[in-house]
């Protein structure tokens, strides 16, 4: 596994590897990295043979000061677990290296960012888009891969790369969980033992919902209240959202049916989480 922190070192060894002939593979993260992250690399090793991963927490994609100097950071470990999956290339630039001075672009795709955690969470999706994007003309990948436990995120990807017309393959990827069942989540470190037997509470609400709609329910506000009596249930808990979504275009549903998403957002203690499930016949 080779390391570069350098545009220019990055850009160097992707030339080389596709002269070679190599399908690019991405998996671009914020670090700290768990079985989620790493089904992800393994995803894209069975389609592309030389894999590329990011590690960069992006200031612009965080709300406050405080999230961004909380969020959990273990270089050396993250470096250990890329090279036990034999990764090719890891990319680990310093804030500069990426923002040098100030972007004034902005970008945003309002249709999408104006719903779930966009509503709560100002400028963070035009963050994301902008660190994306930049990492896609750096590494100029083949394929990309994001997972779907940031379901509104790699939806908003998706558009993006439509919309600009990127020759990249965006692959959504299933969502994690430990056995638990709680969503693998770099942030979930933050949490006390209270506050993860508190987070537990979150699957086994959206299972209940779940559940009930196999049963018939197709309220969305009905199996909304359900979620969000049993999450409170948790006196660490407070929802910040819980919504039946088309996965398509993240409205609001009136009648939930198969294939819908429900996805909420939870502040536990003070760390923000969010989980999502799909209203499926099985379970
Ligand atoms: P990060 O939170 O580190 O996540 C990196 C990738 O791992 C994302 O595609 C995310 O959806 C995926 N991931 C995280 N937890 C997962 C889980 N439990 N199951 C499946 N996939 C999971 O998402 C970001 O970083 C950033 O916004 C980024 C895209 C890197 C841009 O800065």
């Amino acid at each position: 596994m080779k390391v570069v922190k350098s545009k220019k070192a990055l850009k160097e060894e992707i030339h080389r590897a596709k002269k070679e002939g190599k399908i690019i593979g991405f998996v671009p993260t914020m670090g700290y990295l768990h079985e989620g992250h790493l089904s992800l690399i393994r995803e894209a090793k069975k389609e592309c043979d030389y894999i590329v991963v990011s590690i960069f927490v992006n200031p612009k994609q965080f709300n406050s000061e405080e999230d961004l100097k909380k969020y959990p950071r273990d270089f050396e470990r993250d470096q250990g677990l890329l090279r036990q999956e034999n990764i090719d290339l890891l990319f680990l630039p310093e804030i500069e290296e990426i923002y040098p001075e100030e972007p004034k672009i902005y970008l945003d795709i309002p249709s999408l960012t104006n719903k779930l955690c966009g509503i709560y969470r100002p400028g963070h999706f035009p963050g994301v888009l902008l660190v994306v994007l930049k990492l896609f003309h750096l590494v100029e990948p083949h394929k990309a891969y994001f997972g779907k436990k940031d379901y509104q995120q790699y939806l908003i990807i998706k558009q993006m790369v439509k919309d600009l017309d990127l020759d990249i393959d965006v692959i959504g990827c299933s969502l994690i969980r430990e056995e638990s069942g709680i969503a693998l989540s770099s942030r979930n470190a933050r949490l006390s033992p209270n506050g993860y037997s508190d987070a537990l509470l979150i699957y086994r609400a959206l299972n209940i919902a779940k559940k009930e709609w196999q049963k018939g329910e197709r309220n969305p506000e009905n199996l909304k209240e359900i979620i969000k009596d049993i999450v409170e249930t948790g006196a660490l808990n407070r929802v910040e959202y819980v919504e039946i979504v088309d996965p398509n275009t993240l409205e609001s549903v009136k009648e939930a049916k198969e294939g819908d998403l429900i996805a909420v957002a939870v502040y536990t203690e003070n760390v923000r989480l969010i989980d999502n499930i799909e209203l499926r016949g099985e379970s």
